[in-house]
């Protein structure tokens, strides 16, 4: 080992306030409220699945009918005398003979319906019977064979709709029941809204959330929750009654049985029952300011857009909001919240306009958004957008929209290989604490392993460091239920019964729990300089491919340009590439390729000419290709035709570099060129600039490190993370603090192979180590190990 480099931590030098800095995103995706944190048992309660929110979905998905023996009945999903014109379907049981029972059983979501033994779970369902109806209805909760495990008798006694409610207990502990309702009775039995909770939820309130969940979140103490997404607060439609509409916090709020059904854009269907009221008592439960964030009646995928003289109701969506949360009784919206049962105010500070938007509609509309905010309620922070990439075209405009209306945040997302985020490391240190702050409210690096976490570590640092620019950060996406998966990597995966905090997750709470109020100065120096990973930093050297998706292109003239020699050599005259819907499902992403060259230039453009012939997308060139997990690529006309993005693939991680709009047309003939120079790449499109980015090569730091003082504590907190395979020896120094024979408390993850992850099967397979230290001055001599990350938290002498 190298000998010992210093960090010295200068405890009287306060740097920026670290404010809110590190909080956590809520994101209904995966499953994460229906399914997961909302505690509902029953799936499809309300018999409201429908095509329309996924196609394999009806009013019967996850029931089935329950004939017992000599029992027959009909069961239909009936809309004629429904409990709310918003919840229209129920199910209407026709009892053609009883036998010993007849009705309905729900499958629940994954295995079934979680029982514990001695546990206690609330029911509750709406039913109305018809006139010759006379018998009660068993309520069952049951293993899969049929063996009850608690049951309860309601009888069911009008015609006219009726809220019935009963607790059962479980005899057994099962993760795959079941819970029937069934009746010996004659007639027509009507039911809906048929719910099972937990009786036991997060602070045991009634129809709540799942605590092992929930104390999940509450146990990483974040300082913010953003919620409730996400694209799936602007994929949909302009009409808040349609059933796929853009996500509209007044239905969400009210009686549960009023709330109207929701195509959730990741294609499953949303209950609202988990709503605005619920989140934002959520927030105050376990401390989190609440960041709401609204559509702008914008959505970029569809291009759908609220004229602008239309936009009233959207402000006032805004507005009247800022009032549930905020205004007493004697207000509209205050008073609603008073009448939910909260007659104090909720902590709002924030407001975010617009997920991750691109295009000019949006930014049009933010502004009218912004001023009427800002007139009414001048102290709420407002959070402007960026899109969805770390750079290029709109997230520029995202800045300037910011800059220009006075917003207080820029939202900014992107999920990268871990190499993009050592690379990045010192993405923040130029920002400007005089512009608008940023709010990184989706990052991740592709994976749950050890490492992404410890890269995610070291990138923290970096925001921590810039606190005067970065002023909130969080993860995403946050949960994920393991039989619903949408996206990942997510921090915390679950099924029906069990729960578990990824790596990635242990990190967040590392830097949750030591935050911090106030930077303080931190300097290392004297550390041998690290091993640097392997690979051509000076130059972007490999295959040069052509490529197709999803559609058929002719590339035409396709030349090597070298920019030193001023060489040009035409590596092809024609390659026809086309790429079906059929040959995706058995290739990459990418498409179809062509290696058309090979280049070890430092300097040179690769240029051809390109027709789409048909198919929805746009052209394909790869150059510095070495495989198929490492590359850069640009795709001119990519996602939905709209965008031209340069992507870097590094050991099978992709993301994307820079992006800008552009949408190529059928039939039309373009002059596509790609310089490199060096690390540095441009496109043109017909000879007009179109990105421009450089595609930094990651260089390891000997340790990446912060520091910052809590003021309540006093405690100085400092952090290291060494993502080196080498242990790192240091001294670290705090200069102007007394802490000779004081106990200090060292927080560590360690020890672990770079590909290890957290499972179910050993849940804390990877967590931090907490031990104490005594110190017999203010320099502490540590080893910080290969792949570790640390952090000290030192008490000054009293
Ligand atoms: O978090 C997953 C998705 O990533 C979000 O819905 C969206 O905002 C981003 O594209």
């Amino acid at each position: 080992m190298s000998k010992p480099g210093t960090i010295t931590v200068y405890t009287e030098e306060r740097g920026a306030a670290l404010g809110d800095l590190f909080g956590i995103f809520f994101e209904d995706i995966n499953h994460a409220a229906d399914g997961g944190l909302y505690a509902e048992m029953v799936r499809n309660r309300s018999f409201e699945f429908d095509p329309i929110d996924r196609q394999e979905y009806n009013g019967l998905t996850a029931w089935e009918k329950v004939e017992l023996e000599g029992g027959n009945c009909s069961i239909l999903v009936e809309q004629a005398n429904p409990i709310h014109p918003r919840n229209l379907n129920y199910v209407a049981i026709e009892i053609i003979a009883p036998g010993e029972g007849v009705g309905i059983m729900n499958q629940g979501f994954n295995s079934g319906l979680p029982y514990r033994e001695g546990e206690t779970y609330s029911f509750s369902m709406y039913a109305r019977r018809s006139a010759s109806f006379d018998e009660p209805v068993a309520v069952r909760l049951e293993g899969i064979d049929g063996t009850i495990y608690g049951e309860a008798k309601v009888l069911v006694a009008s015609a006219e709709w009726e809220k019935y409610e009963v607790v059962l207990a479980s005899s057994a502990t099962d993760f795959s029941g079941r819970l029937t309702v069934v009746t010996k009775g004659t007639g027509t039995l009507y039911l809906d809204m048929i719910s099972l909770f937990p009786t036991k939820t997060f602070r045991n309130r009634p129809g709540g959330l799942r605590e092992d969940i929930a104390a999940m979140l509450a146990d990483l103490k974040p300082k913010f929750m953003r919620f409730p997404g996400g694209c799936l607060i602007h994929d949909g439609s302009l009409n808040a009654d349609d059933r796929n509409s853009m996500y509209r916090w007044k239905n969400t709020i009210g009686p549960v049985e009023q709330r109207p059904p929701r195509k959730n854009n990741w294609q499953y269907h949303q209950t609202l029952g988990l709503g605005y009221f619920e989140y934002f008592q959520f927030c105050e439960d376990i401390g989190a300011k609440p960041i709401p964030i609204l559509p702008a009646g914008s959505d970029p995928h569809s291009q759908r857009f609220v004229p602008i003289d239309e936009l009233g109701p959207w402000i006032d969506d805004a507005l009247d909001l800022i009032e549930f949360a905020k205004g007493d009784a004697t207000t509209e919206w205050g008073r609603v919240r008073t009448q939910l049962g909260h007659p104090q105010p909720f902590n709002l500070e924030y407001i975010g306009i617009g997920n991750e938007e691109i295009g000019e509609q949006f930014f049009e509309r933010y502004t009218y958004f912004h001023q009427a905010i800002k007139t009414k309620y001048p102290d709420i922070q407002i959070i402007n957008s960026s899109g969805p990439f770390a750079a290029g075209g709109e997230y520029e405009r995202g800045w300037r929209s910011a800059r220009d209306n006075g917003s207080d945040f820029v939202d900014e997302h992107y999920y990268q290989s871990p190499d993009w985020f050592l690379a990045h490391y010192h993405r923040y240190d130029s920002f400007s604490a005089d512009d608008p702050k940023v709010f990184l409210g989706e990052y991740a690096s592709w994976g749950n392993t050890y490492y992404n976490a410890l890269v995610e570590a070291a990138f923290m640092t970096g925001l921590e460091k810039n606190a005067h620019a970065v002023g909130l950060a969080c993860y995403a996406p946050l949960l994920c239920n393991v039989d619903y998966v949408n996206w990942k990597p997510d921090l915390i995966w679950f099924n029906n019964h069990q729960v578990f905090g990824t790596a990635n997750y242990y990190v967040q709470q590392m830097f949750m729990h030591h935050q911090g109020d106030h930077l303080l100065r931190i300097v290392t120096d004297g550390f041998a300089a690290p091993a640097q990973p392997a690979g051509n930093k000076e130059r972007i050297a490999g295959k040069l491919l052509v490529g197709a998706n999803l559609n058929e292109v002719v590339y035409r003239d396709i030349r090597l340009i070298n920019h030193e020699t001023g060489e040009v050599k035409t590596l092809t005259d024609k390659v026809e590439i086309g790429e079906t819907e059929e040959d995706r499902r058995h290739r990459s992403e990418f498409g179809r390729k062509a290696v058309v060259g090979e280049t070890g230039l430092k300097n040179y453009s690769l240029s051809m000419k390109a027709i789409r012939k048909n198919g929805s997308r746009g052209f394909i060139m790869f150059f510095g290709f070495q495989d198929e997990a490492n590359y850069v690529m640009w795709e001119a006309g990519s996602h939905s035709n709209q965008e031209s993005m340069v992507h870097a693939g590094s050991k099978g991680y992709r993301g994307c570099l820079t992006q800008s709009l552009f949408s190529p047309e059928t039939g039309v003939e373009y002059d596509l060129e790609v310089r490199v120079d060096g690390r540095r790449i441009r496109t043109y499109i017909d000879g007009a600039l179109i990105n421009d980015t450089e595609h930094i090569a990651p260089v390891i730091e000997p340790l990446y490190c912060s520091a910052s003082i809590e003021e309540s504590t006093g405690d100085v907190i400092v952090k290291a993370v060494n993502v080196q395979d080498v242990d790192v020896e240091a001294q670290l120094l705090l200069a102007d603090l007394h802490v000779d024979n004081q106990l200090i408390d060292v927080y560590a993850l360690s020890d672990h192979a770079v590909d290890e992850m957290n499972s179910f099967e050993e849940p804390e397979k990877i967590v931090p180590k907490h031990e104490s230290m005594l110190t017999t001055s203010n320099q502490v001599s540590y080893t910080f190990p290969k792949h570790s990350v640390t952090v000290f938290r030192f008490r000054k002498n009293n």
